[in-house]
């Protein structure tokens, strides 16, 4: 069938509308109609060529090559529209959300509860669908990759069915394309992986979408002090008004405020969502942190940071632990059913972070909205 997708054709080349054919589906796979797709900060790191592997990798994973041309989009959720063979626990019109990381149920981390790291994920870099690799995406003579075997930018998406979480019927479907990357991120960086307690200090460096996931995980997990940092003074503003107790514009004057709201004991954890992570951020999060603080670094950095800067005696005697964070470090098929529920209790905020909706010809337009500084999260919504 012939969609409208939004495509990108190489590193800093812009989001375009093309219309794209899509294969009939193959065993395993799903089509959804897209209702719609959240525009996560990720997708311009594929545009930046930030997220990005090496030519070994993709000489290994894809037909050309190259990341590119891609469909763009992870974030996102819709409604079944068609399933494969061997597709069973799915029927058109069921509710789905899409799951950056593919689940496959099989493999040791799966079975172990930590699907957030299915040996699937080396898969969405870029490359063919999961079930046979061959590619169901053309444009024109091309095939094309898909953003983590997604491509919600997109008036359908297929993929494999590890890709999507069934939800419930009628749930808000903005509220689940924003829960399906960035909320569920954030969150589960506080409280899946950093374990935020109550009564403790947290700080969150970047306060976008998944930074707001952040502040909000830890403010239902109790933390008594949350310190926004950003350099955008309104993010601040707004993060105020989802849970953090206090703002700072930058790390060292969020360790300054630490040091005083916390009678010098400094924060217990510090949560590193900024734009794109560099390894000279890491020293001030430490120096943030106070003993036994936990640092989580959740942004994508640029490939060639391969150094960090670090009082490394100050953080063995502080007995401080770095740690990575992919999904928020929990299972999608647990952590994105759970959030929607906290949401339709009102516990956790959503609404409140669309900033702006764009129709599929305005991917553009949103990301340069977001560069502008004008966006938490904006989002595609479909016809
Ligand atoms: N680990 C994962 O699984 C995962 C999942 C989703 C997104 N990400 C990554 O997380 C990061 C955040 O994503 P997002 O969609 O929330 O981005 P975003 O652009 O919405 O938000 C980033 C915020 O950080 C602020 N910022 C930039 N540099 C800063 C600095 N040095 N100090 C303080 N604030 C700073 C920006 O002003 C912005 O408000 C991105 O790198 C994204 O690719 C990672
Ligand atoms: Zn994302
Ligand atoms: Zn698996």
């Amino acid at each position: 069938m012939k969609v409208k997708a939004s495509v990108v054709g190489g590193v800093k080349e812009p989001w375009r509308t093309e219309e794209i054919e899509i294969d009939e589906l193959h065993a395993n796979e799903v089509r959804v109609k897209m209702a719609y797709a959240g525009m996560c900060q990720s997708d311009e790191h594929l545009r930046s060529g930030d997220f990005a592997a090496s030519p070994e990798v993709l000489a290994m994973l894809t037909k050309n090559g190259s990341m590119f041309p891609a469909v763009g989009g992870h974030e996102g959720a819709g409604i079944v529209d068609a399933v494969g063979d061997d597709v069973h626990d799915l029927a058109p019109g069921d509710y789905v959300a899409a799951s950056f990381i593919p689940s496959c149920g099989k493999c040791t981390w799966c079975v172990s509860g930590r699907g957030h790291l299915c040996d699937l994920g080396m898969s969405i870099l870029a490359g063919p669908m999961i079930a046979d690799g061959t590619y169901r995406h053309h444009l024109g003579d091309e095939d094309l990759n898909r953003m983590c075997q997604l491509g919600t930018f997109s008036e359908y998406l297929v993929a494999n069915q590890g890709s999507v979480v069934k939800i419930d019927q009628g749930v808000n479907l903005r509220a689940a394309a924003l829960i399906s990357c960035g909320l569920s991120t954030g969150f589960g960086a506080a409280v899946d992986r950093a374990g935020v307690r109550p009564g403790e200090a947290v700080v969150v460096v970047g306060c976008g979408g998944v930074g707001s996931g952040a502040i909000q995980g830890a403010r239902i997990a109790g933390a008594s002090t949350i310190i926004a940092v950003d350099l955008i003074a309104s993010k601040v503003d707004r993060a105020m008004k989802i849970g953090a107790t206090h703002g700072a514009s930058n790390l060292t004057e969020a360790a300054f405020l630490a040091a005083e709201l916390t009678r010098g004991r400094l924060a217990d954890v510090v949560i590193l969502t900024p734009t794109r992570l560099t390894g000279d951020l890491i020293g001030p999060a430490c120096q943030a942190g106070g003993k036994d603080a936990r640092i989580v670094a959740v942004a994508i950095a640029p490939h060639d940071q391969t150094e960090v800067t670090l009082s490394l005696g100050m953080f063995a005697m502080y007995n401080q632990t770095l740690m990575g964070s992919i999904f928020g470090s929990q299972t999608p098929r647990i952590q994105i059913p759970k959030l929607l529920e906290l949401y339709r209790q009102g516990h956790l905020l959503v609404d409140e972070l669309v900033t702006n909706e764009y129709s599929l010809d305005e991917v553009q337009k949103g990301y340069d909205d977001l560069e502008a500084g004008l966006n938490i999260r904006g989002v595609v919504k479909f016809d």
